[in-house]
């Protein structure tokens, strides 16, 4: 191993003069401690070292030891149900949020490991090579590392084994022999290699009606969840993470406040997931890197947390990565920037911000696995523009590779209107691509409710304007009927709790039923008006406050009761028109709500 020796240290950054080869990105151990780092330029005999911990007490002289390898982590069995730090060393075994300086590596812990493949057989890269049980997380498949192929030697029986201990030994093609344990290194920066990509089709169903309905993200598409201080990023990540329908959830916290990771770390263990009614852990993974721990690690857990959810994809499931937020992985760049002394760019960032963006998200995809069939990476990131404004640079250059854009409105939040997703700022690029999906869901008419709801939600915002000025009164029938569909829409379809028992998660069976109902109400309104109601009698339906209660109300198992809201709906419908009232009414009505609707269906 080459070594290095210490001249000049400025925070997470250090200068060494080489006594022996280093390559760029070569990881290294620095000091007694044998703190981490990474060597990220080499000058004649000067290597400039990022080192991902704490440095304090480090002096010239010290040494630097090189690993002959890139920065990895070690992918295995044992990931499941657990806390890690940025740098994937488990957080919930040292029961502290403070991890050893230089530990490293996974535990002891033993899980129960069931060969899939014979002595004889032809194992390609990235292989399954048996099935792992027992242990935090759910059962999993164990593959070959994805560079290495050969005829398998020897297998051990079933049973108890830690993750690195030799399970199966492989004889390549030149002759020697690899052994193979359940987990494998692999380095974080490197994308692991896949068959192929496959064209996005189905959405990730996130149980949240205004992103399913309105602005869909693929299952193996990107998502960017913009929105100023307390918009509600973090809750409507955590929110995703427990409703929506990936098999794995990875979860980073990138230099969040150490409270609202500490909600998650307190939270996640108890739930259970909703699907499957098993413990929310054993398909999650949390990698926490609050905003005080070393700033450099920062930086790196973006990588650690993609690859992670990569070799979950690469196990061919689907994975869902959130990362809170991109913001604070971006000042880390800028920090550590800085101290290299490199010119900054926009906002202060470093020129090369939009390319190392554009290298996470590209992570993100649907693909055909190696040797597990297919699987998918989607990617979720919050961004914190600083005081909202999202022409700032992470803002806008991560709008560039992300095909869904959920912007928080800070309106919408102090309103509490939850989420607070702007209706008229978000957009998913991938939208009609869902349509066959949705028609399989029930819902054949889902982009042209999808256009209708968009497009009342846009004339509000206008009409709001207008209203302001001259009166809502003082508007033509026609807009005031739409200012009542929009609002419906928003109150009844959009706004949804994060904390409701019945509505936090929404399946798309029950978006399908609502979405379908006021669809309805909005074409019998419109008809009843064209046949001379009055907006009035139209904003005084009974059924109003029940449909704008549903979400509350009708839970995903009691689905029925759509079809009687339905029923009851034609029934008020059409009671409102001038020819239906001269006739007597063909069922008893139910009490109308408002008083102006009790007056005229007496009068
Ligand atoms: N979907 C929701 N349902 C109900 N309440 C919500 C929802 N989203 C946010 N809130 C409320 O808003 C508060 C702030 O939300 P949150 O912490 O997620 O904001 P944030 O955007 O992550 O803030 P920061 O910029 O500080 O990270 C929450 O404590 C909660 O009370
Ligand atoms: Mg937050």
């Amino acid at each position: 191993m080459s070594l290095a020796i210490v001249r000049w240290i400025a925070g997470p950054v250090l200068h060494a003069t080489k006594q022996g080869p280093f390559a760029l990105r070569e990881s290294v151990r620095v000091g007694p401690q044998a703190l981490l780092g990474e060597v990220v330029r080499i000058h004649d005999d000067l290597i400039v070292v990022q080192v991902y911990e704490d440095t304090t007490g480090l002096r010239p002289g010290t040494e630097v030891h090189g690993d002959g390898q890139p920065l990895a982590i070690r992918l295995g069995p044992g990931l499941l149900g657990q806390i890690f730090d940025g740098l994937l060393r488990p957080l919930s075994d040292t029961g502290s949020a403070f991890v050893q300086p230089g530990l490293r590596g996974p535990g002891t812990a033993r899980r129960h490991f069931t060969p899939q493949v014979v002595a004889g057989a032809l194992l390609g890269p990235g292989a399954v090579i048996g099935e792992a049980t027992g242990g935090a997380g759910r059962a999993q498949r164990c593959l070959a590392p994805p560079d290495v192929a050969g005829v398998v030697e020897s297998v051990v029986p079933p049973g108890d084994y830690t993750d690195e201990a030799t399970v199966c030994t492989l004889r390549l093609g030149d002759g020697s022999t690899r052994a193979l344990a359940m987990s494998h290194a692999w380095p974080v920066r490197t994308p692991r290699p896949v068959t192929r990509r496959l064209p996005t089709e189905v959405p990730l169903v996130t149980g949240q009606r205004i992103l399913d309905c309105l602005f869909p993200v693929a299952q193996g598409g990107k998502a960017a969840i913009p929105g100023g201080f307390g918009t509600g990023k973090t809750v409507l990540l955590e929110a995703l993470a427990k409703g929506c329908n990936a098999d794995v959830i990875v979860y980073l916290g990138c230099g969040e406040r150490g409270n609202e990771m500490a909600g998650v770390l307190d939270e996640f263990p108890t739930l259970t997931d909703p699907r499957t009614g098993r413990p929310m852990m054993e398909r999650t993974v949390i990698i926490a890197n609050t905003s005080n721990m070393p700033v450099a690690a920062r930086e790196a857990s973006i990588y650690c947390a993609i690859t992670v959810a990569e070799y979950f994809r690469d196990q061919g499931l689907h994975v869902a990565l959130m990362a809170d937020s991109t913001s604070r992985w971006a000042e880390a760049l800028r920090e550590v920037s800085g101290r290299f002394g490199e010119l900054p760019g926009e906002g202060g960032y470093p020129a090369y911000l939009s390319s190392r963006l554009a290298d996470f998200y590209e992570r993100a995809a649907l693909v055909e696995t190696l040797g597990a069939g297919i699987g998918s990476v989607t990617v979720m990131g919050a961004i914190s523009p600083p005081s909202g404004d999202f022409s700032e640079p992470v803002t806008s250059h991560t709008k560039r590779y992300v095909k869904a854009f959920w912007a928080l409105d800070v309106k919408r939040a102090q309103a509490r209107f939850y989420p607070a997703i702007h209706p008229l700022q978000s957009y998913a690029e991938d939208a009609r691509e869902f349509a066959p999906w949705w028609a399989t869901q029930g819902n054949g008419q889902w982009l042209a409710l999808r256009r209708r709801f968009l497009t009342l939600l846009d004339e509000q915002a206008q009409l709001e304007r207008m209203a302001r000025i001259i009166g809502k009164d003082a508007l033509p029938a026609r807009q005031q009927l739409t200012l009542l569909c929009a609002e419906l829409i928003n109150e009844a379809f959009l706004r949804q709790s994060a904390f409701s028992e019945i509505d936090r998660v929404c399946s798309p069976a029950r978006q399908a039923a609502m979405m379908r109902l006021l669809g309805r109400f909005v074409d019998g309104a419109e008809a009843a008006l064209a046949a001379g109601a009055t907006p009035e009698r139209i904003a005084g339906m009974g059924c109003l406050r029940a449909l704008q209660r549903m979400g509350e109300e009708i839970a995903d198992d009691a689905l029925p009761k759509f079809a009687e809201l339905q029923a009851r709906l034609e029934r008020e419908l059409a009671q409102l028109t001038p020819a239906a009232e001269a006739a007597p009414p063909a069922a008893a009505p139910d009490t109308p709500a408002t008083p102006e609707a009790r007056d005229a269906a007496h009068g």
